[in-house]
C-alpha cells in the first residue's frame, strides 16, 4: 500500500548539494537565511528550513528506520551497506523508496574543515527536530557533544544534564542506544531524554523494544520526555549534515 504509492513517485529529480555550483553571494545569503531561521525557530519545530536545497549543508549520513540494519556500524565504517544505494536514501524531505542507510564516505572519511554539524530528525519527510553543533576540532565520532550545541529545537537541553550524549551512546549486552541524547535513567519507567536511535529489537526497557529496528525515537515537544509516554514518536529517518569552513 504505502510502498506502492512510494514506488509510483518519480526518482532522482532532486538536486541535493548545490554548495559548489552556487555563487558565493547566493550561498552567503542562504546561509544567513538558514542561520536566521534556526535562531528564529528556536523551539518551533515547524519552521526549520529545508536542508536539501540552496544551502551549504552537505548530507554526510542518513539513517533510515525499520530496515533491519543497525545504524551505528553503518555510520562508523559503512558496515552492512551495499556499494550502490537508492537515490531516495541520498536525500531528505521526500518520502522516496529507501531501504538502506546512506553514508557519504567522502565526508566521513575525510573529516576536515568542518565548521558546523546538524542532526535533523524527519517525520512524514518533514524536519521535526534538530540540533546544530559547532564542528570545530571535532572528529566524525565526537561532534555530537552537548557542550558544542549552537542551537536546537529542544529548548531545555542547555539547562539540563545528560547521562548519555553522543554517537556511541549506551551500548551494553543487548542494549543499543545510539546517537543518544538522554537526561537520566530511572530503572526504565522514569527514563527521560530527547532522541535515541535504538539499534536492535530487544533492549532492556519496554520503551525501546520494537518489532523493527532501527527505531528513531524522539520527544515530540520542545523539551525532554519520559520515554514511556505518549508524547514520543518514531522518525522515518534522521540526517547528519555538515557545513565546511568557507575557503577564502
Ligand atoms: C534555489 O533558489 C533559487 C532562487 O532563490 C530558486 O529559483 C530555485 O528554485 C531554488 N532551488 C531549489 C532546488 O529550491
Ligand atoms: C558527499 O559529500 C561530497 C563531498 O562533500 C559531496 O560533494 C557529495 O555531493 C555528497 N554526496 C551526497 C549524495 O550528498
Ligand atoms: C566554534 O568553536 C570554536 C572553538 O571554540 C570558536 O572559535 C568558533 O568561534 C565557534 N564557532 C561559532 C560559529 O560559534
Ligand atoms: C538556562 O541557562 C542559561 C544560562 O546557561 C540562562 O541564561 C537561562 O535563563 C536558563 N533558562 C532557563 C529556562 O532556565
Ligand atoms: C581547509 O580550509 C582552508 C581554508 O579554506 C584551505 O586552505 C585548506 O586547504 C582546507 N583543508 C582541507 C584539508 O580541506
Amino acid at each position: 500500500m504505502l510502498t506502492k504509492t512510494l514506488q509510483s513517485l518519480a526518482l532522482g529529480f532532486l538536486v541535493l548539494i548545490q554548495a559548489s555550483s552556487t555563487s558565493g553571494r547566493v550561498v552567503t545569503r542562504l546561509v544567513n537565511d538558514i542561520n536566521g531561521a534556526v535562531t528564529k525557530c528556536q523551539g518551533d519545530k515547524s519552521c526549520f528550513p529545508d536542508m536539501n536545497s540552496n544551502s551549504s549543508w552537505i548530507l554526510a549520513f542518513r539513517g533510515t528506520a525499520a530496515i533491519g540494519k543497525p545504524v551505528y556500524p553503518a555510520y562508523v565504517d559503512g558496515t552492512g551497506l551495499p556499494k550502490r544505494i537508492q537515490k531516495g536514501c541520498m536525500q531528505v524531505g521526500q518520502n522516496l523508496p529507501c531501504s538502506n542507510h546512506f553514508r557519504n564516505n567522502t565526508v566521513l572519511d575525510n573529516w576536515k574543515n568542518i565548521s558546523e554539524v546538524a542532526l535533523v530528525i524527519y517525520k512524514n519527510s518533514t524536519p521535526v527536530h534538530h540540533v546544530i553543533f559547532n564542528g570545530s576540532s571535532s572528529t566524525y565520532m565526537t561532534w555530537m557533544d552537548k557542550n558544542k550545541i549552537e542551537s536546537t529545537s529542544w529548548v531545555d537541553i542547555y539547562n539540563n544534564s545528560a547521562n548519555y550524549f553522543g554517537i556511541f551512546g549506551h551500548q551494553e549486552n543487548a542494549m543499543r542506544r545510539t546517537f543518544f541524547m538522554n537526561h537520566n535513567y530511572g530503572t526504565c519507567p522514569n527514563d527521560q531524554g530527547w532522541f535515541v536511535a535504538v539499534d536492535n529489537i530487544l533492549g532492556d526497557c519496554m520503551w525501546e523494544q520494537t518489532p523493527k529496528f532501527p527505531m528513531f525515537k524522539y520527544s515530540t515537544g520542545n523539551i525532554m520526555i519520559n520515554w514511556n509516554e505518549a508524547k514520543t514518536d518514531h522518525a522515518e529517518y534522521f540526517a547528519v549534515f555538515v557545513k565546511y569552513n568557507k575557503s577564502t
